[in-house]
């Protein structure tokens, strides 16, 4: 079993990464993470070759994780929520999904991605709202062929009870390894 995780988180060992080391934990198999602020995946620029062309012309980290999206069984969005959305940072890496569209509604190709199944981990201080970055994780799973999701995770008040002592959420986590690893 392979899975993708995107971390969008800047803190090293904050709310994000409790969750994802939860995950680590009950998951079997290949995982590769890809940490958003490393900064080694520039921002789609629209220069538009992906509408030409297969892949993308920027030559950087992105292309094994678009090597790896070919055949990996999961993906996991993990991210703070910021402003009620996704990291703006994780929205960079995100914006180089575009060659999927670019593939399937403008060049008209077929899915060469394989069928996959997703889950998103959310942290949030306490100002509420994450539906909105849990519906955006949603639809840039779906860009990675991911055909179902497990309901969003969240460790919701976390300037109150860190992700790491919140139960709720780590028992969350738990139940989403086990949606993923069922065959
Ligand atoms: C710029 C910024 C914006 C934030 N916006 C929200 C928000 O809209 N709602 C919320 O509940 N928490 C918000 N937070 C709090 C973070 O989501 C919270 O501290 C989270 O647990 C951090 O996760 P991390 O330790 O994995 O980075 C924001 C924090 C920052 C730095």
């Amino acid at each position: 079993m392979k899975t993708l995780i995107l971390n969008g988180s800047p803190r090293k060992n904050g709310d994000t990464s409790a969750l994802i080391s939860m995950l680590m934990e009950n998951l079997f198999g290949d995982v590769k993470i890809v940490n958003a602020y490393d900064g080694r995946i520039a921002p789609c620029t629209d220069c538009r070759a992906c509408r030409k062309v297969e892949g993308c012309v920027i030559h950087d980290e992105m292309q094994e994780v678009y090597e790896y999206l070919k055949t990996c069984d999961n993906v996991v969005i993990a991210s703070p929520v910021y402003f009620s959305e996704l990291t703006g940072q994780l929205l960079n890496v995100a914006s180089r999904l575009q060659i999927y569209y670019s593939a399937r509604y403008i060049r008209k190709e077929p899915q060469l991605l394989s069928r996959k199944k997703g889950a998103v981990l959310l942290a949030a201080g306490g100002m509420g709202d994450a539906e909105k970055a849990y519906q955006t994780a949603v639809r840039l799973l779906h860009y990675m062929n991911v055909h179902e999701v497990f309901p969003m995770v969240l460790s919701a008040n976390t300037d109150k009870l860190p992700a790491c002592e919140d139960m709720e959420a780590l028992i969350g986590v738990k139940n989403a390894a086990e949606f993923l690893s069922r065959l």
